[in-house]
């Protein structure tokens, strides 16, 4: 007989949806984002600050997320519903965080666009044979082109709709177990050329020896802030990604491997970049344009390079899709259990909505660069800044709050089973949602906004 319940979609099994999580957590957070901001922020200060976020206060929301879909079955604010009651308040949460992953979905598309026109650069052999200059000046001029900007992104964006039409089993998941392992063998080969490189040993004294006097409440809340986005936590992102997790899966174990994995992830991705620039004596503190402009006129220089810029940009590629795909799921999810659109034209709609916002993201490096927002931010800045130092943070710490004082005792004990030698660690996990958690959080939240 059929079930209404076995009519939805499900991960083939553990495996395929942790690499779909992991899939989701691995993407332009680890590979462009953190090696500039631990090179921005002063290098193992940051690293260290970033390690603490994601275990005492990541790994928890990860949880709480992943349980929160998986118990549901549902979409990001249907699962409030269903697992506190019809109508309840916190189901704002949902709303917010599909909205957020919206927002980020739209710039995130903008850069994937940059990795893909580098990665058609360095097929075509354009950082070879050229000066320094011309190298450095493709990230500017592709800034200032907007056409070709928006051609790239809709390259991007293409991929990741086509991906989601085809659902969980056979697009997310299919392709995932395609390009992760890809992924993982590029990162690879680029850490054994790395590690042939002198500026080796001097990437891993910079990411791994913290300066304290760096640390200040804006480092702090964007170490909570960047562990969040590269978790992939905060937006109901990983409650979408539960509700097709099997009622019977253990959620610690599957948590902990994705946290360890997208970690482990950024780490290797940091040494390979700063190995990179230590050899060349460049400095670390270039910021979002870092892999952009430094490491290109630097593949133009060493051996092999030219296989090293493809399989890098390649790599990125790939990291930047299967997140993208978990971004676009969360909305579609939404709209196919809340409002029975069909899938195919949720994913169009909403890849479509996505591109055009992500138009403003491609006009702010030209024709709208003197436009800003709060008199400081351009919309690319200004888009970046607000998802991942406030809707990401204040989701998560939501997120952490309705786990711990709505849902309470009862799911963490579902979480953690019932025997007798978990009681402690119950313990431990309840209150670190219910007040560490969310106190650590918000305090970051209120210094930080305020160095904004
Ligand atoms: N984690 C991804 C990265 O590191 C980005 C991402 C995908 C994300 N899904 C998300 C960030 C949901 C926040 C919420 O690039």
């Amino acid at each position: 007989m059929m079930n209404p319940k076995t009519t939805r979609a499900h991960w083939s099994g553990r495996i395929a949806f942790v690499l779909a999580a992991t899939g989701s957590a691995i993407g332009l957070g680890n590979i462009w984002k953190f090696p500039y901001m631990a090179g921005t922020n002063g290098g193992g200060a940051f690293v260290l600050i970033y390690l603490i976020c994601v275990l005492a206060v990541g790994l928890p929301i990860l949880v709480a997320e992943l349980y929160i879909g998986q118990k549901s079955q549902k979409d990001a604010v249907e699962a409030f519903e269903v697992t506190h009651r019809k109508g309840t308040p916190w189901r704002g949460i949902g709303f917010m965080g599909i909205f957020a992953a919206f927002l980020i979905l739209s710039f995130y598309s903008v850069v994937g666009g940059w990795v893909l026109d580098f990665e058609v650069r360095s097929i075509l052999g354009e950082f070879h044979s050229k000066s320094d200059q011309e190298i450095e000046g493709y990230l500017s001029s592709l800034f200032r082109d907007p056409i070709r900007q928006s051609l790239f992104h809709l390259l991007f964006m293409f991929g990741t709709v086509s991906i989601v039409i085809g659902g969980i089993q056979n697009g997310i998941e299919r392709w995932n177990r395609i390009l992760m392992p890809s992924l993982f063998i590029l990162l690879g080969l680029l850490l054994i050329r790395g590690f042939f490189l002198e500026g080796f040993g001097e990437a891993l004294s910079f990411l791994f020896s913290p300066n304290w006097d760096l640390v200040t409440p804006k480092v702090l809340l964007e170490g909570v802030g960047q562990a969040f986005f590269s978790l992939s936590i905060g937006l109901g992102v990983m409650i979408t990604y539960g509700s097709y997790l099997n009622k019977n899966e253990n959620l610690i174990k599957t948590a902990v491997s994705v946290a360890l994995m997208d970690t482990l992830i950024a780490l290797l991705a940091g040494i390979v970049v700063f190995s990179v620039v230590f050899t060349y004596q460049l400095e670390p503190a270039k910021g979002p344009t870092l892999i952009f402009q430094t490491l290109p006129v630097l593949f133009s220089k060493m051996t092999g390079g030219y296989i090293v810029a493809i399989a890098f940009f390649l790599l990125i590629a790939f990291a930047a899709l299967t997140s993208s795909i978990s971004l676009l799921e969360s909305v579609v999810t939404y709209l196919v259990d809340r409002h029975g659109i069909g899938r195919k034209k949720a994913s169009l709609f909403t890849g479509l909505a996505a591109y055009i916002l992500g138009i403003f993201s491609v006009l702010s490096f030209n024709v709208l660069a003197d436009f800003k927002l709060f008199s400081k931010f351009t919309v690319f800045d200004f888009l970046e800044k607000i998802t991942s130092t406030f809707f990401l943070p204040f989701g998560g710490m939501s997120i952490a709050l309705y786990l711990g004082w709505i849902l309470g005792p009862k799911a963490i004990q579902s979480i953690l089973g019932h025997k007798k030698e978990t009681q402690l660690p119950a313990l431990g996990l309840l209150w670190t949602m219910r007040v560490i958690a969310p106190i650590a959080v918000a305090i970051l939240l209120i210094q930080g906004i305020q160095s904004w």
